[in-house]
C-alpha cells in the first residue's frame, strides 16, 4: 500500500496525514489527520465502532493495511482492554514477553513495582485480580520505554473503585515518564481527568478537539471541568440536560451516555 513510514520523528510523538483504512471496501479511517506532542496526554473519544481501536492498532505497527502517512517513535506500547497476559508464564515472564535480547528479572521487578504489583511477580496470571492483570499489562507497557503509550481502554472492564486507582496510577505513570499517551476511552470523565486535550472520532476523522487548560490534580467539582465534560457529551450525542445541575455522578456510568457513547 502507499506510504507507512513507522520511524522516529522529533517534533510529533504521532504525527498522522490522510490516514486511510478500509475494510471490505468501507474506509473506516478515512483521511484522517492527527498530531500528537512528544509528552501530550491525548484522550481519544467516540461511538462504538468508529475506528479508535482500528487507529490504535495502526499507530501501534500491527496494521499495516493502509494509505497515508504514519510517523510514530520507534519505541511505543500498546495495552488493551483484555490483558492478553499468557496464562502459563508467570508474571514476570509475562511482562519480559517479546522484549528483545535477554532482560533480566529484575527489569519486569522494576516495571511491576512501578505499578505497585511487584509482590505478584511470581504469581500465575489466572491467580490476579482484574485490576491486577490489568496493572501487569500497564507494566508490560513500560518495560518497552516507550515514547508513546498507547492505551484501548484499559480500564474497561474493571470495578469504579478499582477503576479510580488505575486511572490515578497512569496519571503518575505519564507524569513520572513524560512519554506521549493516546487513552482511548467510553469514559468523558476520565478523559477530562487526565488528557491535556480530547480527541472526538467520528465519520474516520479527528471531528472534534478539546484543549483542557484545567490544573492538575484535577477536580471534578470545579464548574469548568463540569462545563468541558457536558460539552464533550454533548459533542457526542448525549442530552445533558436531564442531568441535575450540581450533582456530581460519574456519568459515564449513567445509562443515557453508555446508550448513546458506546
Ligand atoms: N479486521 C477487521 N475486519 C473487518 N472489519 C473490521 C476489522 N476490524 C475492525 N473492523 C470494523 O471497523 C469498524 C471500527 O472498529 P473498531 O474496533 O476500530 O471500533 P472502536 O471505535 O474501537 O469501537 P469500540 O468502542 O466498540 O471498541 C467496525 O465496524 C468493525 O467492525
Ligand atoms: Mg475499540
Amino acid at each position: 500500500m502507499a506510504t507507512d513510514v513507522h520511524r522516529p520523528v522529533s517534533r510529533f510523538a504521532v504525527h498522522v496525514e490522510g490516514l486511510t483504512r478500509s475494510f471490505d471496501g468501507r474506509a473506516v479511517i478515512d483521511a484522517l489527520d492527527l498530531d500528537v506532542r512528544p509528552g501530550e496526554f491525548v484522550a481519544l473519544l467516540g461511538r462504538s465502532g468508529c475506528g479508535k481501536s482500528t487507529l490504535l492498532r495502526v499507530l501501534a505497527g500491527l496494521d499495516r493495511e493502509i494509505e497515508g502517512t504514519v510517523l510514530v517513535p520507534r519505541r511505543k506500547a500498546v495495552a488493551f482492554q483484555a490483558p492478553r497476559l499468557m496464562p502459563w508464564k508467570r508474571v514476570w515472564r509475562n511482562v519480559l514477553l517479546g522484549l528483545p535480547g535477554k532482560p533480566e528479572r529484575a527489569v519486569a521487578e522494576q516495571a511491576l513495582d512501578e505499578v505497585g504489583l511487584g509482590h505478584r511477580s511470581q504469581a500465575w496470571p489466572k491467580t490476579l485480580s482484574g485490576g491486577e492483570a490489568q496493572r501487569a499489562s500497564l507494566a508490560r507497557a513500560l518495560v518497552r520505554e516507550p515514547d508513546l503509550l498507547l492505551l484501548d481502554e484499559p480500564f474497561g472492564a474493571l470495578d469504579a473503585l478499582t477503576r479510580i486507582k488505575a486511572q490515578r496510577l497512569v496519571g503518575e505513570v505519564w507524569q513520572r515518564r513524560g512519554c506521549a499517551v493516546l487513552l482511548v476511552t467510553h469514559d468523558v470523565e476520565e478523559a477530562v481527568l487526565l488528557a491535556d486535550r480530547v480527541l472526538v472520532m467520528d465519520g474516520g476523522v479527528i471531528a472534534h478537539e478539546q484543549t483542557v487548560d484545567l490544573d492538575r490534580p484535577r477536580d471534578i467539582a470545579d464548574p469548568r471541568f463540569a462545563e468541558l465534560r457536558a460539552s464533550l457529551l454533548e459533542r457526542l450525542g448525549v442530552d445533558t440536560a436531564a442531568e441535575s445541575p450540581g450533582i456530581e455522578s460519574p456519568v459515564a456510568e449513567s445509562p443515557a451516555v453508555k446508550a448513546s457513547a458506546a
